[in-house]
């Protein structure tokens, strides 16, 4: 079944377009009703045009308040009836109003292994940290910033020598596989918990042993 998407950015809007071209492909079986930006010069606005779907800067000044702010972009989604929101690079936090209107139906894409390196500037919490391992996490949305039950993770080495951008560069790669990958899932029902615990039939994603997708 076809999942109709809405997709929430800020900025640049290369995880938009990865998630574009994946359905173009037809890797994922889903369609971008509505791209929804807080910051309505977004690059990635231009990107939903030219992939044919809607798209919308909703500017979070000209409300009152979050919540005013917050029931526009709603309404904008569900004109368009989505079943799921992705938020890709979306660099707002989500509030009550948002979030209720589709609970459990929207996914984040952050560029650590969560739960560490929360919040903004991961790649460079990262780096000053001297972890020898990031990568990336695809995760529900819940009131808490990076928060949520994760769907998808994707490791990359910390290399000698890297800096925010390589670092950046080499997670960007693997978000650009890894959110295509955790959507096409959500067409799949949940994996069936045997009693002992083991996942029984299809599980959405391939996972290693740290819980993590493989690549
Ligand atoms: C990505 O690194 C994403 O993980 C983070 O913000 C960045 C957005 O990049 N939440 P883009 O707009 O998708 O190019």
């Amino acid at each position: 079944m076809t999942l109709t998407l809405g997709v929430l950015i800020s900025g640049r809007g290369s995880n938009l377009e990865a998630v574009l071209g994946a359905i173009k492909s037809g890797e994922v079986d889903a369609r971008v009703a509505v791209v929804v930006s807080n910051n309505p010069a977004a690059p990635g606005l231009s990107i939903a045009c030219d992939y044919g779907a809607e798209a919308v800067g909703i500017d979070p000044n000209g409300y009152p308040n979050r919540s005013d702010y917050e029931a526009a972009v709603v309404e904008r989604l569900n004109a368009h009836q989505v079943e799921w929101i992705v938020l890709a690079g979306y660099m707002k936090l989500v509030g009550k109003t948002l979030l209720h209107a589709f609970p459990n139906r929207m996914i984040n894409i952050h560029p650590s292994l969560l739960p560490a390196f929360k919040g903004l500037d991961a790649q460079k919490q990262a780096l000053d940290a001297g972890v020898k391992e990031s990568g990336c996490t695809v995760h529900i949305v819940t009131l808490k910033m990076d928060d949520g039950p994760i769907l998808g993770q994707v490791s990359v080495p910390v290399l000698p020598g890297d800096t925010v951008e390589t670092l950046s560069q080499r997670i960007l790669v693997e978000e650009h596989r890894l959110l295509p990958r955790v959507i096409q899932g959500l067409n799949s029902p949940p994996p069936q918990l045997s009693p002992s615990g083991e996942i029984e039939g299809p599980a959405s994603l391939p996972t290693d042993r740290g819980g993590r997708t493989t690549r």
